[in-house]
């Protein structure tokens, strides 16, 4: 919630910039432990949400490890200092250059999506007399009722492995003597905000560690990656995520065994509410059907509406007392950035007081998968700052 004084915290910084609540992250942070930890839950924030530095160093003084998609956001997780035995490394396309990396760094466990990925990696460690610890990211088909750029666990998706490849992995696992199977690893899309959906999931890593046991493999770990979705229609209300009903599910649905840890990746979740992305309205256009308010940020630093038509608040900040009294919020209009195309817009009709140019205006809940995803696309500058403790 902004008030008065936040705003004015504002003056004469240069627009647009992301706006970092640390103590909102770190009461998020307190939170997500405080549901875990009695459960003796792992939980690894997965970078790729943000990597900026300070909110990296904040996950990491909490105790959460990191679950990493590249040799950059490896390096990024040993360089903030999180524990190497508490770092993975996925994704569908690891070069040999990023692998070796990871060897070096004698990472917790790669989660391995292919079953020429299992030989390479064993070639890899091989060459270098290392073991690698790997977990299989298994295809689970299961549907997680979300945007279709942003499920990844059913048969159509590039990630994973299908059930039916299992016996060809447990194959090669006993062929490559420089890998050691840890476990299993799912992880089924992302903004997840139906529960039903972990407990299919939870049905499906039972019967997949069964499938494992039953050979002869013990399954050390259960990795279900992340996906719990947050509430970008209230961040102020909905501040922080449901992490008590979250967890709950995995307690109650998944068959842990005594020698099984329980781990989680947990991206959004943790650093979507806790950032704002704040701009300045640049001009004010009225058209015969339509009004623009015209805005210095553009998809260059928040691409999620024009990607995934992803739906962010958007408040005149500069207007606090109007918008806190809904009779006040006057006038629909646009809101568009200065990227030179269409898709470069951040709300249609959207409700807002009067709004003149020089105003701030801030998109809520950009903590995730905002900053992370700009680019520099028209020359744009690079990302600004501004950080409450
Ligand atoms: N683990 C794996 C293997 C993943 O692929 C992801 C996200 C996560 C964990 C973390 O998921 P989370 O807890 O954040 O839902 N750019 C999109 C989201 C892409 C998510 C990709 N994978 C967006 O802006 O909505």
């Amino acid at each position: 919630m902004f008030d008065a004084e936040r705003v004015a915290s504002f003056e004469g910084l240069e627009t647009p910039f992301y706006y970092y609540d640390l103590s909102l992250l770190r009461e998020t942070l307190q939170a997500c432990k405080n549901a875990a930890d009695p459960a003796q839950f792992h939980v690894h924030f997965a970078l790729k949400a943000n990597f900026n530095s300070r909110v990296l160093a904040l996950i990491q003084a909490y105790g959460f490890g990191a679950d990493c998609v590249s040799g950059g956001e490896v390096q990024k997780a040993v360089e903030t200092g999180f524990d190497k035995k508490q770092i993975v490394f996925a994704g569908v396309g690891k070069s040999d250059v990023e692998i070796n990396y990871a060897l070096d760094q004698d990472i917790f466990a790669f989660n391995v999506e292919s079953i020429q990925e299992l030989e390479v990696i064993n070639e890899l460690a091989t060459i270098k007399g290392k073991t690698a610890a790997v977990a299989i990211r298994i295809n689970p088909n299961v549907d997680a009722h979300t945007h279709q750029y942003i499920t990844t666990g059913l048969d159509e998706n590039k990630f994973g492995i299908n059930s039916w490849d299992l016996p060809q992995v447990s194959e090669t696992l006993k062929n490559c003597k420089n890998l050691k199977f840890l476990g299993i690893h799912f992880h089924i899309g992302s903004q997840i905000t139906d529960m039903n959906v972990f407990k299919s999931l939870c049905v499906k890593v039972n019967e997949m560690q069964d499938w494992f046991e039953e050979r002869g493999m013990p399954v050390k770990v259960l990795n279900v990656g992340g996906g719990l979705g947050v509430d970008y229609y209230h961040p102020d209300e909905n501040a922080i995520a449901d992490f008590e009903s979250y967890f709950k599910i995995f307690k109650d649905f998944l068959n842990i065994k005594p020698y099984q840890e329980v781990h989680f990746e947990l991206g959004r979740a943790l650093v979507a509410q806790c950032s704002s992305l704040i701009s300045k309205v640049l001009y004010v256009k009225h058209g015969i059907k339509k009004n623009f308010v015209i805005i210095d940020a553009g998809m260059t630093e928040l691409m999620r509406p024009a990607l995934y038509q992803a739906y962010h608040q958007i408040e005149n900040i500069s207007r606090l007392q109007l918008i806190t009294d809904n009779s006040q919020l006057t006038t629909r209009y646009d809101v568009v950035g200065p990227i030179c195309e269409s898709s470069d817009c951040f709300g249609k009709e959207v409700l807002l007081p009067e709004t003149k140019r020089g105003d701030l205006i801030a998109l809520r809940t950009a903590g995730a998968y905002g900053e992370v995803m700009s680019s520099a696309y028209n020359l744009r500058p690079a990302i600004r700052h501004a950080y409450s403790e």
